[in-house]
């Protein structure tokens, strides 16, 4: 893959990467002796310190082994991580991971989870971090409360500032929102980003969607089908918040739908449906309208 420019790279190439993968490669053992799955075909990414980096792909694709190989829980076949330079061998407290959903301890308050990795700390030190990062999340006023007390986006928000809390280098999402109704996520994402720009953290996010992705991201990777290699890196070069109505944000969107192959609005894919019926030709012009109202920079890109 070449070299990209612009905002998705590394102003100062001397800053040490946050994360670094080399020829990553991944093959399980399959069912029957001699057979074998292979996952993750050839992977090279590289992400700065404090960059928003979403991974997306098709389903069963091998995110979440990605971000798996790349946390450390899980080692690779062929290739190496590198996390701030050094070689990763398993996980380590400077990398939290933030699953789907199941993360909070249930048998503890809001407050006590937030409060979870920070043993070492003096009470009055902890007691400040805690308040800190409940007020950051939005939870003020529920640090007595237990989980079972709350909504599915109210505890991945404890998830997020027990995370934070404990001051990683990198956070690791798989898929966070994945299990929250529509507006929790459109919420959940808006906060994301503002803690984001205050924490600065580096953050690696597997989604499935691409909306999500160009919301959050300084930088998409567009995994292939498995064995999965990078078929793309996509720099989302736009001001945050981001208008998911401005030409540039979809261009951007259709961008990487296309690298998919889910142009679903191209000449082509609107032929082969409707070239048939008239409301299939009157669709192909309103459409092609659109798409050429969408123009713009937002972008910049390489393809593997
Ligand atoms: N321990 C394992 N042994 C064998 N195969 C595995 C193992 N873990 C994952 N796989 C296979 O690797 C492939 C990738 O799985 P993975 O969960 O990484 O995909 P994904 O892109 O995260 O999928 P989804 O979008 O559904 O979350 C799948 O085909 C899965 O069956
Ligand atoms: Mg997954």
């Amino acid at each position: 893959m070449n070299e990209l420019s612009g905002p998705g790279r590394p102003a100062n190439p001397s800053v040490q990467a946050a994360v670094v993968a080399s020829d990553l490669g991944l093959t399980f053992p399959g069912k029957r002796a001699g057979e074998e799955v292979r996952v993750l075909k050839r992977i090279d990414i590289d992400v700065r310190p404090g960059e928003f980096v979403c991974l997306v792909g098709p389903s069963g694709c091998g995110k979440t082994t990605l971000l798996n190989l790349l946390a450390g829980f899980q080692k690779a076949s062929r290739g190496e991580v590198l996390v701030q330079g050094e070689p990763v061998h398993g996980p380590d407290r400077r990398r939290i991971y933030i699953f789907q959903e199941g993360g909070v301890f249930p048998w503890l308050t809001v407050g006590e989870n937030v409060a979870f990795g920070l043993r070492r700390k003096t009470e009055m030190e902890r007691q400040r971090i805690v308040q800190h990062y409940v007020d950051m999340v939005g939870l003020t006023g529920f640090e007595r409360v237990y989980p079972r007390q709350l909504s599915g986006g109210m505890r991945q928000r404890v998830e997020l500032a027990r995370a934070l809390a404990a001051d990683p280098a990198i956070l690791y999402m798989d898929e966070p929102f994945g299990a929250l109704d529509y507006f929790t996520r459109f919420k959940m994402r808006a906060d994301l980003v503002r803690i984001w720009q205050q924490e600065r953290k580096t953050i690696l996010f597997v989604t499935h969607d691409i909306d999500e992705a160009v919301q959050l991201a300084d930088r998409i990777v567009v995994l292939s089908p498995r064995p999965a290699s990078v078929q793309a890196m996509v720099a989302v070069d736009l001001p945050r918040p981001r208008d998911a109505n401005l030409p540039a944000y979809l261009h951007t969107r259709d961008r990487i739908l296309g690298i998919m192959g889910m142009d679903l609005w191209s000449d082509k894919a609107t032929r082969s449906d409707d070239a048939s019926t008239n409301e299939g030709h009157q669709r192909q012009g309103s459409l092609t309208h659109s798409l050429a109202e969408r123009s713009g920079p937002g972008h910049t890109e390489t393809q593997g």
